[in-house]
């Protein structure tokens, strides 16, 4: 594991142990081994500083306390050696797994998972209304089932918007004189319809915003990637612009636009997106799917990759799943190889350039490989056609002039209702027509079967 910065060492910090789990359902991408290193990264970025670890390969999980009882009570011994404030498991922790866990532990010790951890570090860097209401939504949705009594802590840092001070309260870690205790399960409902409300709200709004931004023909690009692989750093590089950089996982929440002019004068629009993990929380994809379908909007994905990471190749599937699960796989994809300035070996660079085949190797820090990069951005927007097919209304007379005036059409044909043409599109078009769509990239999904 890494060791702890000085900083970090100075301050008194809240000590966490964590506990890696190997189940075969797990269906993890990465080993235990790489998910406890992960587990460690998060647990410091949410200001923690870890004091000890144990891990237990399990065939099947215990329905009480989830790693077997021997393991449970070589933990509470751990944990009272090491002073731990708080224990982690590496893995999703059903209510009744919490409150058996809490009872072995004692009231000193309080019990978090890997989802609870995720959503306090993401309460720490919501920035926007929409973001702070998506995370506060997510934590008490997650927190209702679980509500036990170092979950009743956790209504301090929920109640007002997102406002907090960083650390882990979220995780229940700060005194009850800052916390409402008297939240109970009634109260988080009714916050949960408030909450829901709100949201529906400020999404309408956002909505009205890109609706502008589709008239505005722009096309939109959006950065994806796995958690710290630099896209907040390209996006500076690429637009001169200031966007939040930081060593820690999730730096970045909230989604940030850019205006970027490219090499031949067009214009495109790059949207930087929250960072992706393996086993992102099923309430963090829910919570945030409004934003990821901002994602899903975008005429084109630019794919930041870490290369200089072990698990690059976990990472980029990550990735690729969590754009599954929002339904943004069919969007056209620019990969980038970032970081390359890291990787002094050549050899070790050829293999990762080979794995990767299409992709750009970039450093965004060192502002390398970005001409090329934007030049293929352009191509991409601009000059490469899709194929698709539609079913125009007459009443969206305008929208069948754009075909005949950007597209090449193949096939025409004039219904009783509508226009249904096949043909190819700029890329940048596409979304102009998505309501209409009866099939767009056919060529594409025919070579890929
Ligand atoms: P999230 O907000 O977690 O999704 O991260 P991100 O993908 O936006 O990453 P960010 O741009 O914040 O960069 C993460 C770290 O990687 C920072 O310390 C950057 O300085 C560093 N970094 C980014 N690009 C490069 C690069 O090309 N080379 C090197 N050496 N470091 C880089």
């Amino acid at each position: 594991m890494n060791p702890l910065n000085s900083h970090q060492t100075q301050e008194k910090k809240e000590q966490a142990f964590l506990v890696g789990i190997d189940l075969p359902s797990n269906n993890s991408l990465i080993s235990m081994e790489d998910s406890l290193e992960e587990l460690y990264l998060l647990a410091t970025t949410a200001g923690l500083m870890v004091v000890g670890e144990a891990t237990q390969k399990l065939s099947r999980p215990n329905p009480v306390t989830l790693i077997g009882s021997g393991k449970a009570e070589e933990v509470r011994l751990l944990l009272e050696d090491s002073e731990a404030d708080v224990v982690i498991f590496d893995a999703e922790l059903s209510p009744r797994h919490l409150r058996e866990l809490e009872k072995l532990f004692g009231e000193n010790i309080n019990v978090v998972d890997r989802t609870a951890l995720i959503l306090d570090i993401f309460a720490q860097h919501a920035q926007t209304r929409e973001g702070k209401l998506q995370v506060e939504l997510a934590q008490y949705e997650y927190r209702l089932p679980r509500l036990t009594r170092a979950w009743t802590h956790l209504a301090r840092q929920a109640g007002g918007g997102g406002g907090r001070s960083g650390g882990v309260g979220g995780v229940g870690l700060r005194g009850p004189g800052e916390t409402q205790l008297e939240v109970d399960r009634r109260e988080i409902s009714r916050r949960i319809s408030k909450l829901k409300s709100e949201l529906e709200k400020v999404r309408a709004h956002r909505m009205r915003h890109r609706s502008q931004r589709t008239k505005s023909q722009i096309p939109v690009i959006s950065l994806v990637g796995y958690t710290n692989a630099g896209k907040s750093t390209l996006l500076n590089t690429i637009s001169s612009s200031d966007v939040l950089v930081a060593d820690k996982l999730f730096a970045t929440l909230d989604p940030t636009t850019r205006k970027v002019r490219l090499p031949g004068g067009n214009f495109a629009l790059i949207s930087d997106t929250v960072g992706f993990i393996q086993k992102l929380p099923t309430q963090l994809v829910a919570a945030f799917r409004a934003t990821l379908e901002e994602i899903s909007e975008a005429n084109c994905l630019l794919h930041v990759l870490d290369c200089s990471h072990a698990l690059v190749n976990e990472q980029w599937q990550s990735v690729q799943n969590t754009l599954e699960e929002i339904n943004a796989d069919h969007i056209p994809v620019i990969t980038v190889l970032n970081k390359v300035d890291k990787i002094e070996n050549k050899v070790e660079l050829d293999t990762i350039l080979a794995m990767f085949p299409d992709a750009l190797p970039i450093s965004a820090l060192q502002k390398d490989g970005i001409d090329q990069l934007l030049s293929n951005i352009e191509i991409q927007l601009f000059e490469s056609f899709e194929p698709v097919e539609v079913k125009l209304p007459y009443e969206e007379g305008k929208l069948t002039a754009t075909f005949h005036q950007h597209g090449q059409i193949d096939f025409i044909e004039h219904g009783r209702k509508e226009v249904h043409i096949i043909g190819k599109l700029p890329l940048r078009y596409i979304s102009l027509f998505s309501n209409f769509v009866i099939q767009q990239s056919r060529e594409t999904e025919e070579n890929e079967t």
